[in-house]
């Protein structure tokens, strides 16, 4: 587990003095670069010692068939896995005969540093060989934002005493051996030599390998090319074979000498394109890439990440740890979709492999809603992702005996890939998931051409499939039977609150587009009886309630059921789903993760404030947060049921999740939900952002610990500032026309030429409820 002190808090960096060989995989996911589409773990230079290699093209994927001890009519026959492409990392060097490898020999010094603003991740080290040769190694890495097929390494080596013979290698791997994966189911099966080779070539300082996937019929190329500058007598060898492409540099450094090499690596693939088609697009991307050369490539970088900050930075003044953590989660979430461009943001980005790169609701609940307000194209690109599923979708939908479209619970390509039914593919809810982005991205854009082209569509199929999959009683009430909500510790449960209420917005907001969209929904074979149907689902929708305890249910009959043995439990059997049987934690009242509570927040006008106050001391008792998509979600409703410090509490858990490897699976790649879920509980949180139709609301409410909290966010063509203190909010419009908001419900119109400052009204402080034993959040002080 990685201890805070591995890293120094700083505001825009994330720098590592020392190498901890123990929390290496763990770094290797915090130290990942990527852009959505290429992703490098961050793997040392050098290759050894690793956790785990890992370099990702988003969508390559091997499949495998699913097994089942017992056959069943729709189960999914086959999973995908994502898998670790050609390796153009790579750079291996030799001192003196012999390898630099930190696990021998003396290092003195070690740093990495990943800067936030430059999009580079640096690292400098001194070591002396076993031999007695001192060198000083300095490589700089960047996956490039502005030229999405690029990876580039800087790597330098100079003599530091002495004269010192080095061979620097510099190379393209593919079928890199993986340390087998054992434990956690979750953890990705690690697929052996998944690339059978079609191409390899080597030509002065040019290299390329083209691979195919066995099973998937993929077709994946890396290639890379070099810039060499070293003494005189610095000489380059170059070779290939199916699975290595290499560069060889020689050359002798006297102290003060360096070697400097410039490796730009491009990538592509492709499920259709010929091998000349594919193999040409590498050469292609590098052409430009090496056109633009290092320090462009660089430049380019600073200049799309300033462009980002401008519009999403995040102050906090009062937790430095805080201040850092929120811009070490913006940056990750921004790589992770950035120029995803029609593919998944998996749950774990491009970081590892974890959870099989299987995309699940996270993208569309926790991370499309940041991108909304900073990085919108991102969002509007992974929601055409998922119209480009569709086809999937519907038939999964008919093979279910369900019209419209049931888009997967976790994929890859847009086919189910869960083999487990109860916490697969009855979480319906992820149908709702995808069209509340819809409706948030077409609100904050107004993107007339997404709404025409994507967003009908998709609204129209996800209502489709929750009228036929629900049914009106003989009162007339509208109920979704059996699915599982969010909360995996529930399964197969009648009227889930939060899917209903979601639901309910996705019929009614389906039977409005058609309303604007008339062509569009006659192409569909909309017709007014089939949208005044969606309309009598939604105002029909049953919400389950219990009078006599005055809460809302998650489902049906939650609250009859026994409560969880939470004294017996003890700490190590969390997470609960590996110490006991799934059917025991399904029949009790036992909380994975926020449902109910997470309802509040996402259909927040549906509740009264003193039922969001009471319902969530009900549920608090009872959530064990056995999943990091929890933390952020009672964020934001502790904040408005007024215990501003437990909501500080979760606000440092999700926050820092990966920095402290709080779940102790980092090393599979970053919880990027969570990290997420960090702006969502600052600004939805603390900030109390709700959008509302098209107008943004704010209720801001700083806990103690914080002197200021401050947020820019980007809305219809307008860039606002929000700024909080204990007492005050200052709405400044940095760019735009006059926007209208609310503060506290009163109505603003706020203008270029004046921030508006507004008085916080005071708190009402209750009594926090207390969690589960042993699952309480830890205290910050
Ligand atoms: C959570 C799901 C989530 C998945 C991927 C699970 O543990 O329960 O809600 O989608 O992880 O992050």
């Amino acid at each position: 587990m990685i201890t805070h002190s591995s890293y120094a808090v700083e505001p825009w960096t994330l720098r590592e003095t020392g190498l901890k060989l123990d929390v290496l995989p763990q770094s290797e996911s915090v130290f990942a670069l990527s852009n959505g589409h290429v992703g490098w773990r961050g793997n040392l230079d050098e290759g050894e010692p690793h956790g785990l290699p890992g370099s990702y093209l988003n969508g390559v994927h091997e499949v495998h068939p699913l097994p089942y001890a017992e056959a069943g009519y729709g189960y999914p026959e086959s999973g995908q896995t994502v898998i670790n492409v050609t390796n153009g990392k790579i750079i291996r060097l030799l001192v003196d005969d012999e390898p630099f490898d930190l696990r021998y020999g003396r290092l003195h010094s070690h740093e990495r540093v990943l800067d936030l603003r430059g999009g580079t991740l640096e690292r400098t080290c001194e070591w002396t060989s076993p031999a007695g040769c001192t060198i000083r190694v300095r490589s700089t890495r960047l996956v490039s934002f502005t030229q999405r097929a690029i990876a580039a390494v800087c790597y330098e080596v100079e003599a530091v005493e002495g004269e010192v013979r080095v061979v620097v290698q510099s190379e393209l791997v593919a079928n890199e051996q993986l340390p087998t994966m054992v434990g956690d189911p979750r953890t990705a099966v690690a697929l052996e030599s998944p690339l059978d080779p079609e191409e390899h070539f080597a030509v002065g300082r040019r290299l390329k390998l083209v691979h195919r996937t066995r099973t998937s019929e993929l077709r994946v190329a890396a290639a890379a090319d070099h810039v060499v500058t070293g003494p005189d007598g610095t000489s380059t060898d170059s070779e290939s074979v199916d699975d290595t492409a290499r560069l060889t540099i020689t050359s002798v450094l006297s102290p003060g000498n360096k070697l400097r090499l410039e490796k730009m690596v491009s990538y592509g693939w492709s499920a259709t394109r010929s091998l000349p088609a594919v193999s040409d697009q590498v050469d292609a991307a590098l052409a430009a890439a090496t056109a633009s050369g290092w320090q462009g490539l660089v430049d380019e970088q600073r200049a799309y990440l300033d462009d980002f900050w401008a519009r999403s930075d995040v102050e906090v003044d009062g937790d430095e740890e805080i201040q850092q953590a929120v811009r070490v989660a913006l940056f990750h979430v921004l790589q992770a979709g950035a120029r995803a461009e029609q593919r998944a943001i998996p749950a774990k980005g491009l970081t590892g492999s974890g959870y099989d790169g299987h995309a699940f609701w996270d993208t569309e609940i926790f991370v499309l809603p940041l991108l909304t307000y900073t990085a919108p194209g991102a969002v509007a690109e992974a929601l055409r992702w998922r119209q480009n599923t569709l086809p999937a979708a519907r038939d999964r939908a008919a093979q279910l005996g369900l019209q419209g479209a049931a888009f997967p619970w976790r994929t890859i390509d847009g086919s189910e890939g869960s083999a487990y039914w109860p916490a697969g593919t009855a979480a319906f809810h992820v149908n709702a998931d995808i069209a509340d982005a819809v409706l948030r991205y077409v609100a904050a854009t107004q993107d007339e051409v997404f709404e025409r082209d994507t967003g009908v569509e998709l609204l129209v199929e996800t209502a489709r499939l929750w009228r036929s999959l629900g049914h009106h009683d003989h009162h007339g009430k509208f109920h979704i039977d059996g699915v599982t909500g969010p909360d995996e510790y529930s399964a197969i449960a009648n009227d889930n609150t939060y899917t209903n209420l979601m639901a309910r917005t996705n019929l009614l907001a389906a039977a409005d587009i058609v309303e604007r969209h008339p062509h569009r929904a006659a192409e569909l074979g909309v017709d007014d009886e089939e949208s005044a149907n969606w309309r009598d689902a939604a105002d029909a929708m049953h919400i389950p309630y219990n009078h006599e305890l005055g809460v809302h249910e998650q489902a049906s009959g939650f609250t009859r059921y026994q409560v969880w043995d939470f004294d017996g439990t003890r700490a190590d059997q969390y997470p609960l789903l590996l110490h006991f049987p799934y059917f025991d934690l399904y029949r009790k009242q036992v909380i994975k993760q926020a449902d109910l509570v997470l309802a509040m927040y996402k259909c927040s006008e549906y509740f009264d404030e003193e039922h969001k106050a009471r319902n969530f001391d009900y549920y608090e008792p009872l959530t064990v947060r056995d999943s990091s998509l929890s933390a952020c979600c009672q964020a934001v409703i502790a904040v408005e049921a007024g215990h501003l410090h437990l909501a500080y509490d979760y606000l440092a858990e999700a926050a820092l999740m990966d920095l402290e490897d709080l779940e102790k699976n980092t090393k599979d790649g970053l919880h990027i939900a969570s990290l997420a879920g960090t702006w969502m509980a600052l600004v939805a949180g603390f900030g109390g952002m709700r959008h509302v139709g098209d107008m943004l609301e704010f209720t801001p409410r700083l806990p103690e610990k914080f002197s200021r909290l401050a947020f820019t966010m980007e809305l219809l063509g307008r860039r606002l500032r929000v700024e909080i203190t204990a007492a005050t909010a200052t709405y400044t419009l940095i760019a735009g026309a006059p926007m209208r908001i609310r503060h506290y419900r009163t109505p603003l119109t706020v203008t270029l030429e004046r921030p508006l400052s507004q008085d916080i009204p005071a708190a009402t402080v209750r009594p926090a409820p207390d969690q589960p034993a042993h699952r309480r959040p830890n205290h910050r002080k």
